[in-house]
């Protein structure tokens, strides 16, 4: 067996910790799968003093992460910190610049500076791998840029933050309200410190935005991505969606066609009965399209200690076995600057919730609206009247405009009878 690949692990937080359990618990196998062993040298976090529930006596304890790469016996620096500049992307440019490997499961780092680390690790001759970053158990980086090579995708969609699609599974499975499941999952400790980056749609946006990238070549393009969370999601909307045989899932969405690229998450409504509909509780899920393939499917866990510390042990693997291909399956030179597509762009059909007052002439108005932006009905919903005076009008309308339907809804929310601004989501035909 080869000499040993020796690494330093920069975080000891959940994933950090996961890591380390993982190279110790399955070292023999690990090292039989790698053909080296792999022997963690050094750790570094905030807090020296903390009892994280595994042995560190055996490693030299380093106080500044971007300090792990100056070390001459350490060949990988792993960086599990977080954040998108700070402390994880100085530690992470210095690893590649002392021509060491970096892995990361840091998908905001990698989503807004993935094309400078990827020229960075290429410069300097050595692997960026971050696995991890995205849909933890799910081995999506490697199935799109390796098992799927051959092939020219279309599109990439999926289910990439499992915390809401826990709150949105829940929502329709046990009945709770937006304010009920919002609780439960912060008792669960399943939101992330900001809780805007779950709610918000902007960790799923992370990921999409990374994807993008390895399906389709482009430069990693954060700020390009249309995201809309979940807040707005009501019970009211989870009902009518069943009822119209939809069910709401926040999904990301990306598609490249002629150097044009449409980056989307936000909420969906898909026929219930697809594969990805049935996706429930914390599990994420993806789909990639491809010429020779046709259509792929993916499911696993998206988080949490055990799946995305496999994902980050899975590169380190990589590496000892001597992968050091380019970190998005391409020279990083030839990654290319894609012209984004506007949500402006998007044709197809929507749902449109409306909270009025039950009066006299406020369907004629409503349908007023729509006519004059042009937007046509195929489905209108109205059920019996609330005890306040005020009922919920659903209606789906055929193909339009995204700008269509923001003008229909702009004219509408004038009505004298409309007491909440109105709703609006997209209904995805996948
Ligand atoms: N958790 C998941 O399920 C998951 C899934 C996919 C990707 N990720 C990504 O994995 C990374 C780590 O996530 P996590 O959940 O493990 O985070 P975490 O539990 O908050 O752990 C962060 C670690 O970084 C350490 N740290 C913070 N500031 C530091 C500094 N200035 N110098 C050295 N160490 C510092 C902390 O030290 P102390 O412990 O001493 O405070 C802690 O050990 C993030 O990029 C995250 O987005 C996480």
């Amino acid at each position: 067996m080869s000499e040993s690949l020796k690494v330093a692990v920069a975080g000891l937080g959940n994933v950090g910790v996961g890591v380390v359990k993982i190279l110790e618990e399955h070292k023999e196998l690990i090292a039989e799968r790698a053909g080296r062993e792999i022997v963690i040298k050094a750790v570094c976090a905030r807090n020296h003093n903390v009892d994280r529930g595994v042995d560190l006596s055996g490693y030299i304890w380093v106080a500044d992460a971007t300090t792990l790469a100056d070390m001459d016996d350490v060949d990988i620096v792993v960086e599990l910190i977080g954040g998108e500049d700070g402390i994880a992307f100085e530690a992470a440019k210095n690893t590649l610049n002392k021509k060491k490997s970096l892995v990361t499961a840091n998908k905001a780092m990698v989503a807004h500076h993935g094309a400078e680390l990827a020229d960075l690790a290429q410069d300097n001759g050595v692997a960026l791998r971050y696995e991890a970053a995205v849909a933890g158990g799910i081995p999506i980086i490697k199935a799109i840029g390796e098992g799927l090579a051959a092939n020219k995708l279309s599109q990439v969609y999926g289910i990439m933050n499992g915390t809401t699609n826990y709150m949105l599974t829940h929502m329709e499975s046990r009945g709770l309200s937006y304010d009920e499941i919002l609780e439960e999952v912060e008792e669960l400790g399943y939101l992330e410190a900001d809780p805007a980056l779950d709610l918000d749609g902007i960790d799923a946006a992370h990921k999409l935005a990374i994807l993008s990238s390895v399906a389709f070549g482009t430069k990693t393009d954060f700020d390009n991505v249309y995201i809309e969370g979940i807040r707005k999601i009501q019970g009211v909307d989870i009902e009518y969606a069943k009822e119209l045989g939809y069910r709401i899932k926040l999904l990301g969405m990306t598609k490249f066609e002629d150097g044009n690229l449409s980056q989307r998450v936000h909420p969906v409504m898909i026929d219930r009965n697809l594969p990805i509909a049935g996706v429930m509780d914390g599990f994420n899920a993806l789909v990639v399209d491809g010429d020779y393939i046709d259509r792929t499917f993916y499911q696993g866990r998206g988080a949490g200690e055990g799946p995305t510390a496999s994902a980050v042990v899975a590169d380190i693997i990589d590496i000892a076995r001597g992968h050091s291909g380019p970190a998005f399956f391409k020279p990083a030179a030839k990654l290319v600057s894609a012209n984004p597509v506007s949500i402006n762009a998007r044709k197809g059909a929507y749902y449109v919730r409306l909270h009025v007052k039950d009066e006299a002439g406020v369907i004629a108005d409503i349908t007023a609206g729509l006519k004059s932006a042009s937007v046509s009905v195929e489905t209108m919903l109205q059920k019996g009247s609330e005890q306040d005076g005020t009922v919920y009008v659903v209606i789906t309308t055929h193909e339009t405009t995204e700008t269509a339907i923001k003008d229909a809804l702009n004219r509408i929310n004038e009505l004298s009878s409309v007491i909440e601004n109105p709703l609006s989501i997209r209904i995805e035909n996948l």
